[in-house]
């Protein structure tokens, strides 16, 4: 038994993982550092973990590690179909963490499947067979709205969106729940949870504070209460192929990501977000 919390929890009797989709159509928001921390911060406390690497720049497969020479089977592969996803998963440094690593041939993945039947249930029925294996299985999706983030939007019962306190964000908020609601539409099941993570936040910063009040008040019971403070060794762990985690577990990022893995657990154990 590798839980440490096994009778507390009711999702343990899961036959399947639960699939969390991290996406905003922004870049540079948190979405890789907070699906490195999460997965990792999650492993940590004794569930079995997924991380599938889903932007063509592999900055999650790097940040455990895993450089480019290192991935003889990308995601790409799955989903083209060239490699059984089996193949494709790879054990990361840490206990209970493992990673499905992306590659650059992601970029031209829209164009290769333009005519594929079903081409948005690729990710989904290819997760499916794997998904028992894991407790929880985190998607990190690309800076955009293309078929890539549309497939790990319908594989997913839940979403994080990283966002950042900054002049415009909640225009991309509002973007990304309209985008929701029109998938939800289409695929009832899907996407039932949602979570705002608020990320490099600096309470020194007049307009992120503002930004962040403003967010909290409009979409208040959506918003994670753990917040992500801009904290520098969060953005050093990557280039040392280590989660912040483990690269300097009591640093304030790092605390701040276990506990939002805390709060994440809470919530996944009540069922409902
Ligand atoms: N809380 C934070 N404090 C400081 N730097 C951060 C923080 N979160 C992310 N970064 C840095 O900001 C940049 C963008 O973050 P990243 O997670 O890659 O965003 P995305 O995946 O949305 O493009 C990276 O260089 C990352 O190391
Ligand atoms: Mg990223």
């Amino acid at each position: 038994m590798t839980s440490k919390q096994p009778h507390l929890n009711p999702e343990i009797a899961r036959a399947t993982a639960h699939i969390i989709t991290i996406a905003n159509q922004k870049g540079g928001v948190g979405k890789t550092t907070t699906a490195v921390n999460i997965a990792t911060a999650v492993a940590a406390l004794g569930k079995k973990v997924l991380l599938i690497d889903l932007d063509s720049q592999g900055n999650a497969s790097t940040s455990l590690g895993i450089s480019p020479a290192d991935r003889p089977i990308t995601i790409y592969d799955v989903i083209i179909d060239r490699h059984n996803i089996e193949r494709s998963i790879m054990q990361s440094s840490m206990p209970l963490l493992d990673i499905i690593p992306a590659s650059i041939d992601l970029v031209v993945v829209d164009i290769e499947l333009a005519d594929a039947p079903q081409k948005q249930i690729i990710l989904r029925n290819k997760i499916a067979p794997i998904a028992s294996n894991y407790d929880y299985i985190f998607l990190d999706c690309p800076p955009s709205i293309g078929l890539i983030t549309l497939n790990a939007l319908i594989a997913a019962e839940n979403l994080l969106i990283p966002m950042q306190c900054e002049f415009l964000a909640m225009e991309g908020i509002a973007y990304m729940l309209n985008t929701i609601k029109l998938i939800r539409n289409a695929h009832p099941n899907v996407l039932r949870n949602i979570g705002i993570v608020l990320t490099m936040f600096d309470k020194r910063n007049r307009l992120c504070v503002q930004v962040a009040d403003e967010v909290r008040a409009e979409l208040g019971d959506i918003v994670f209460e753990t917040y992500i403070p801009r904290n520098i060794k969060l953005s050093e762990a990557p280039s040392h192929g280590k989660p912040a985690i483990i690269y300097d577990m009591k640093c304030l990022g790092s605390i701040s990501y276990m506990m939002l893995a805390q709060e994440f657990l809470e919530k996944m154990s009540r069922g409902s977000w």
